[in-house]
């Protein structure tokens, strides 16, 4: 049987960091409850469009897989900030990548855009209809933020994470995945002003109102990752205890401490990293994985459970057996500009910016 494994990972985290200070100086909030809420501490801000985040992750997954652009068949880029819908993302990062012989497509289902790409990924390359894929897993919504409203503002941060999967004969890769979405929930995490439709109602893009009922999306998150684990461990037959590591969407820390009770997962079994980056929608289980295996928590043949969470109400949970690599095989020296500005000047760049445009 054939399967895809992951042989290359990169991430890239843009250099300017935003502190809950930093938001308390734009926003009525304070480190205490954002710390206590939400287990975040500082995010990053991107001085650079979503697509270039991408390219620099994709590169480095590229060198970790001893790859080149050349050898790349498909690249998926999963995100919904995407600079550009026509064309689209994914042909941006082939066009900077050199990757001339890859198909390309952009995937949106939130912020488990970068996980479903990993499931479209994985069936083509087990179908036989790609030999590999980069995966993309991106976001920058700090330019689609409304910076007035600290309900949401402060949960958001930019990033980017990519794995190259090669097809294999070893069972590795993704071995099970559970799939869905609570369609009939969809509005309770509703972005007015980030679509066509809002453009015919005289608003300007990216000029956003967040309707986002944290609560009730906190409650479906909890249900629907521990529902979509469940599902993947009796598809593949194994037990809980039998899983090495869970790599979880990280949107709030006591959605993963409820999520890790109902897996009956101790402390030592559940990556975070949510503290250094907020959530970073559809970068943000990818590039968790990225962390965990830069810091050795990942060894050979060790079964990792991936469950995800997104507006839509998308949900998924990937389980993964990991291959034989666990170090990079080569480094890139592709790499984002400098940027000299701090995450807080970003910001303010971004509201100023609409309100130039709105005049
Ligand atoms: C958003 C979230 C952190 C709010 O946490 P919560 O414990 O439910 O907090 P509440 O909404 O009940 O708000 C409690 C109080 O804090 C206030 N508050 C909200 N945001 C605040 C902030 N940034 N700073 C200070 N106070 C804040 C509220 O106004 C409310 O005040 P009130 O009691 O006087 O009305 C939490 O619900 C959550 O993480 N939800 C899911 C996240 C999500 O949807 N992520 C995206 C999809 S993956």
């Amino acid at each position: 049987m054939r399967y895809a494994d992951i042989t290359g990972w990169g991430k890239c985290a843009p250099p300017a960091i935003l502190t809950n200070d930093d938001l308390s100086t734009i926003l009525d909030t304070d480190d205490e409850w954002i710390v206590s809420r939400t287990g975040m501490k500082e995010r990053r801000i991107a001085h650079v469009p979503v697509s270039d985040l991408a390219h620099v992750a994709c590169a480095r997954a590229l060198a970790a897989a001893g790859k080149s652009a050349a050898d790349v068949d498909l690249i998926i880029f999963g995100s919904c900030t995407f600079d550009q819908l026509v064309p689209n993302s994914a042909s941006r990062v082939q066009q900077l990548l050199g990757a001339d012989n890859a198909a390309c497509m952009d995937l949106n289902t939130a912020c488990t855009s970068g996980m479903y790409a990993l499931s479209v990924a994985t069936a083509m390359i087990k179908s036989g209809s790609m030999e590999n894929a980069l995966v993309i897993g991106a976001e920058v919504t700090s330019v689609l933020m409304d910076w007035s409203d600290r309900d949401v503002a402060i949960l958001f941060g930019d990033g980017a994470a990519a794995f190259f999967l090669e097809a294999s004969d070893e069972k590795s890769g993704v071995v099970a995945e559970s799939l869905g979405c609570f369609g009939k929930n969809r509005d309770i995490l509703d972005v007015t002003g980030w679509g066509l439709k809002y453009a015919n109602q005289g608003l300007m893009l990216g000029d956003t109102k967040w309707n986002f009922n944290g609560q009730e999306i906190f409650k479906r998150a909890v249900v629907g990752m521990s529902r979509a684990c469940d599902t993947v461990l009796e598809k593949a037959g194994i037990a809980k205890e039998e899983i090495d590591l869970v790599v979880p969407h990280q949107a709030n820390l006591r959605i993963i401490d409820a999520l890790a009770k109902r897996m009956g997962a101790s402390e030592e079994k559940v990556y975070i990293n949510i503290q250094r980056y907020g959530n970073m929608s559809a970068a943000t289980a990818p590039l968790a994985l990225v962390e965990a295996l830069e810091e050795g928590r990942v060894a050979p043949g060790d079964k990792l459970l991936l469950p995800a969470f997104g507006g839509g109400l998308t949900w998924s949970a990937h389980l993964l057996n990991w291959g034989a690599r666990i170090k990079p095989l080569g480094t890139t020296d592709v790499d984002l500009p400098p940027c000299d500005k701090t995450g807080l000047q970003l910001v303010r760049d971004i509201i100023a910016a609409k309100k130039t445009v709105k005049g």
